[in-house]
C-alpha cells in the first residue's frame, strides 16, 4: 500500500490529488489531529534563540492515527527562516562536512563551497547542473548510505547553533536528555522525491528525530511498521518542524512530491533586526542573522528556494552513557 501511494502522489503526469492530505492550516481535517501541549515553562529558552516566534503562538498538532508524529506548525520568524535556509546553502555544504557531489562530475572548489561557486557560474546550463546536483550534506557523525551504518572515525563537528535549537525543540517536547549528533540536509529541487524508508541506522532508537522543512512545501508519507500498512499524507510547510518520536520513530516514511506553492517574502527586513523577541546574540551566527535581512543578500537564497525545499533531519546516535561506537 505505501508504495502504491507513493507512486500516486509522485506521477509527474498530472497536479497531486491533496484532498487526502493533511493540512495543518485547514480546520475541517482536524478529526485526524489533536492539539499537543508544550512545555510552556520553556519560554525564556525560546526567548534565547534568535528568530523564533513567541511559544505562546505555537501550534503543535499529534496524529490520531500515528501517536508520536508531531508538527509544530511553522514557529519561526521571517528572518529565523531566513537564516536556517542561508546556513543550509551557504555554509553547512562546506568541509569538514560531506556532499552528495560527484568527483568524477565537479571538481574539488565546487564540492568544498558549492554555493560560492555556483554562483560564478558563468552559463545558465552550467547554473541549473550545478544547483540540482546538490541533494544532502551530512555532518556530526556521517551517515554511511551503502552500510547503513555510523563510524568514530566519520565524524565532524555539530553546528553549535543547531545543536541549540534541537536541543531547545525536545526540551519543549520534554525530551530534556536529547542530543543532537548526526544531521543530513535534504536539498529537493522542485520534481525530487525521497523513496519509503526507516531510520533504524542509529544505535539509539528511542531517542526522538527532529526534521524542519523550509522553501517550497512536501507531501510527506508517513506509515507503519510494515510497507503493508496504508500511510498518511500530510503537507509539510516552511517552517514546520516535525517530530518523530515514540512508536512512530520506526515507521516508514517518504516525501513522494515536492509542491511549488511557497512563495518568499522578499521585504527588506535589515531595519528591524529582530523580529522576534531579544535573543542570546551569541547562540547563532550574528552577522548572517542581521544580513539576511538585506533584500540584495537575501535574494540569491530567495531564488534557490523558488523551486525547492531544504530539509535538516536531526538525530541521536548514542546510547545513554555510550561513549564509542565501535
Ligand atoms: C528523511 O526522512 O530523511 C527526510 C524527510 C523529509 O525530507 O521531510
Amino acid at each position: 500500500m505505501f508504495k502504491l501511494i507513493f507512486k500516486q502522489y509522485k506521477a509527474k503526469s498530472s497536479s497531486p490529488d491533496l484532498n487526502d492530505v493533511l493540512n495543518f492550516d485547514d480546520p475541517l481535517r482536524n478529526d485526524r489531529i489533536t492539539a499537543h501541549r508544550l512545555n510552556t515553562c520553556h519560554e525564556e529558552n525560546i526567548r534565547s534563540i534568535p528568530g523564533l516566534k513567541s511559544s505562546s503562538t505555537w501550534q503543535c498538532y499529534e496524529l490520531r492515527d500515528h501517536p508520536g508524529i508531531l508538527v509544530i506548525r511553522n514557529p519561526f520568524t521571517e528572518r529565523g527562516l531566513r537564516y536556517w535556509i542561508a546556513r543550509c546553502l551557504r555554509d553547512y555544504p562546506r568541509p569538514p562536512n560531506i556532499v552528495n557531489l560527484n568527483e568524477r562530475l565537479f571538481d574539488e572548489t565546487v564540492r568544498s563551497d558549492w554555493w560560492k561557486q555556483l554562483h560564478r557560474c558563468q552559463h545558465k546550463d552550467d547554473f541549473q547542473r550545478t544547483k540540482v546536483a546538490m541533494r544532502w550534506t551530512t555532518f556530526g557523525y556521517h551517515h554511511d548510505w551503502d552500510t547503513k551504518h555510523y563510524d568514530d572515525h566519520m565524524h565532524s563537528p555539530f553546528p553549535e547553533d543547531l545543536s541549540l535549537l534541537c536541543r531547545l525543540f525536545s526540551s519543549t517536547m520534554g525530551y530534556e536528555d536529547f542530543k543532537p549528533e548526526a544531521a543530513i540536509v535534504n536539498y529537493y529541487p522542485v520534481g525530487s522525491s525521497l523513496s519509503g524508508h526507516v531510520d533504524y541506522s542509529e544505535p539509539n532508537q528511542s531517542a526522538p528525530l527532529f526534521s524542519f522543512s523550509f522553501g517550497q512545501s512536501a507531501i510527506f508519507l508517513i506509515g507503519g511498521r510494515s510497507l503493508e500498512e496504508t500511510p498518511t499524507a500530510l503537507l509539510l510547510q516552511s517552517g514546520d518542524v516535525l517530530i518523530m518520536s515514540g512508536e512512530s520513530r520506526l515507521c516508514y516514511h517518504a516525501v513522494p512530491r515536492i509542491l511549488k506553492d511557497h512563495k518568499t517574502v522578499n521585504c527588506d527586513l535589515s531595519k528591524e533586526f529582530d523580529d522576534s523577541c531579544g535573543g542570546d546574540l551569541n547562540a547563532l551566527d550574528m552577522d548572517l542573522f542581521e544580513h539576511v535581512g538585506n533584500l540584495s543578500f537575501w535574494q540569491p537564497f530567495s531564488d534557490y528556494i523558488v523551486d525547492s525545499r531544504i530539509n535538516i533531519n536531526v538525530r541521536q546516535v548514542l546510547k545513554p552513557g555510550q561513549l564509542l561506537l565501535n
